[in-house]
């Protein structure tokens, strides 16, 4: 499969595509033209052929491409037939709702411990997760097979403990801080900042209005 330097732009489409097969698949629809995805993605047939072409074609037959075939490839590019063990620092109200959320589990991301700096979390558990000191962050990292780890703490404190992290074995920080971190290559960074949605969603809204 032809993978190397794929576009960003094609990489964060896939994940639609991965959800919209999903639905396809679980509805019993075995087969799918590019056409009838393009219609249904509202995503034009040709942008959908061009963006599978970077990945062989996904064997396309004239009458479409086998839906459960596709998803699974998909996934398998997405790197979802792996398991990810995710540890949580920041166990507040944002960090809280991500461990809680149970998809997430299903696809394979698996929160195994949270980690906070107020003592009255300390010994609890959320969503069955234990809560810990972050004192102990870098000896459970260092301890357990972590690959990712997810900061839902304030700003001032989320590049001091991503630092902290760069020479351990993590492969990725999920980061909510409104902070841009700066690692070496071999941690991988993805931002995610609702407010910027938010943002676009507020400039939509009032772009006629000047
Ligand atoms: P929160 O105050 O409910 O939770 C923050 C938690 O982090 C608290 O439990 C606190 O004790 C803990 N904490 C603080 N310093 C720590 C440290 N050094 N080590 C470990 N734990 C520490 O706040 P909330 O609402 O959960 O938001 C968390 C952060 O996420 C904030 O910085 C907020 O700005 C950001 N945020 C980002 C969003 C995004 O879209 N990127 C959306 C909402 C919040």
């Amino acid at each position: 499969m032809a993978e190397k330097g794929i576009s960003q732009a094609v990489i964060s489409r896939l994940p639609r595509y991965y959800r919209y097969l999903k639905e396809l698949k679980d509805s019993g629809k075995e087969r799918i033209s590019s056409q009838e995805l393009s219609r249904i993605m509202k995503v034009t047939a040709s942008q959908i052929r061009q963006d599978f072409n970077n990945f062989g074609g996904f064997g396309q037959q004239g009458y479409g491409y086998n839906t459960t075939y596709l998803y699974d490839e998909i996934g398998k590019i997405l790197g979802l037939d792996h398991q990810h063990n995710m540890v949580l620092v920041g166990a507040g109200n944002l960090g809280q709702a991500l461990v809680k959320y149970l998809k997430f589990k299903k696809s394979g991301f698996n929160f195994v411990c949270a980690f906070d700096i107020n003592p009255q979390l300390f010994n609890q558990t959320v969503g069955g997760v234990p809560i810990r000191p972050i004192s102990q962050l870098r000896s459970y990292v260092d301890e357990n097979d972590v690959d990712i780890v997810v900061l839902t703490i304030p700003k001032s404190e989320a590049r001091e403990i991503a630092h902290s992290l760069t020479d351990t074995k993590i492969k990725a920080i999920w980061n909510f801080a409104h902070i841009d971190l700066e690692l070496p290559p071999h941690i991988q960074v993805e931002n995610v900042h609702l407010q910027d949605s938010l943002m676009r969603l507020s400039y939509n809204i009032h772009k006629n209005e000047n």
